[in-house]
């Protein structure tokens, strides 16, 4: 058996920690032989809760923890990280866009990026999933002058997975048939989900479904999901988020299989995205690192969206001048 990674969760007793623990336990992400052991950070008001978290992970008796640590110090739970889920934040309530939530959550992303800085593994490889995720993203790695900033990524891939669920269900077809989709922009109503270089059922999309749905129904679909969720459920998703960042990180680890994957990324300008904007792009991921894809061809409409996500990634980035 390998060393174990050390696995650090923020935000472990919230909604999304309550399924991601028991996925990383299982194996899901890095492996049923690979030992890990669990770093999980809580704000000490609710360190109670996860104390009985931590109870219900020791008395699940997965083979592959080796160890648990539960704490309210970052710089505990972070210490000597190889991988690190950065969830701990606010949800959205319904009548809010992930964008309100910055000013009660980006300044977390501050601390945070420090203790990373201090005391993370030299390897370490982060995960944003509070929101809004992309802007606390680049919070995080500003603050952590010494992880290359590669080593950050926000999570857009549930809205790729969104994606490949809606054109499953229209197409027919189970969703392992459906590759190559790609979400562009910020997790926000405004990203933008592109079928292009896609395939379903080995077809290309662009000749099984039309460009009024993809432009319209689908598109509108894929990018409120988020709200339609928090409404049915009257609590944001978290079962479907948690299975997204294992699919991140499992794919950062083991690789994508050779297709195209969204991950959102410090940008050195590709695609005309500003340096240092933490955007969503086509990656694909082999040998324990990603590579950006950046001679995809987007047309007008593409461009257009992108465009509209870069004014925006770049309005949350002045908003938040102070904390950088
Ligand atoms: P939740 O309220 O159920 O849990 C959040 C947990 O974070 C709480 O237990 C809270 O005590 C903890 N927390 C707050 N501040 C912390 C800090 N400074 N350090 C450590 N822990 C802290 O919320 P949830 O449903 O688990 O959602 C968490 C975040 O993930 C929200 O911001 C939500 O909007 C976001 N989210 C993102 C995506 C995505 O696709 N990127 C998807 C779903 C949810
Ligand atoms: C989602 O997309 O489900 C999350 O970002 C939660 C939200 O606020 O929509």
């Amino acid at each position: 058996m390998s060393s174990p990674l050390r696995v650090a969760v923020t935000g472990a007793a919230g909604n999304i920690g309550y399924s991601l623990l028991w996925r990383l336990a299982g194996g899901d992400c890095f492996g049923a032989d690979q030992p890990i052991i669990l770093q999980l950070l809580e704000i000490p008001q609710v360190m109670d809760k996860l104390e009985g978290v931590v109870m219900e992970l020791v008395d699940s008796a997965r083979p592959i923890v080796h160890d648990i640590v539960a704490t309210d110090d970052p710089r505990k739970a972070f210490d000597g990280a190889d991988y690190v889920f950065l969830v701990g934040s606010r949800p959205r309530t319904a009548n809010m866009d992930r964008a309100d939530l910055v000013a009660a959550n980006g300044p977390i992303f501050v601390g945070q990026g420090k203790a990373l800085n201090d005391v993370a593994g030299s390897d370490v490889r982060v995960l944003v999933v509070g929101n809004p995720c992309n802007t606390n993203a680049m919070i995080a790695a500003h603050h952590a002058p010494d992880i290359p900033k590669h080593r950050f990524t926000a999570m857009t891939r549930l809205d790729q997975n969104r994606a490949c669920g809606q054109l499953a269900a229209k197409a027919g077809v189970p969703v392992a048939d459906v590759h190559d989709v790609v979400v562009w922009g910020n997790h926000s109503n405004q990203m933008y989900p592109d079928v292009t270089y896609a395939t379903v059922g080995g077809r290309p999309a662009l000749r099984i479904f039309d460009e009024a749905w993809l432009r319209g129904e689908f598109l509108q679909t894929v990018a409120t999901r988020g709200k339609a969720v928090i409404k049915a459920r009257g609590a944001s998703s978290a079962a479907s988020a948690a299975s997204s960042a294992i699919d991140v990180m499992h794919d950062w680890y083991h690789g994508s299989g050779g297709h195209m994957v969204s991950m959102a990324v410090w940008s050195k300008g590709w695609y005309g995205i500003p340096d240092g904007l933490i955007c969503s792009v086509p990656v694909r991921c082999e040998g324990g690192d990603y590579e950006v894809i950046t001679d995809l061809e987007l047309d007008d409409f593409g461009r257009e969206k992108l465009d509209k996500n870069i004014s925006d990634l770049s309005a949350e980035r002045e908003a938040v001048a102070d904390l950088l």
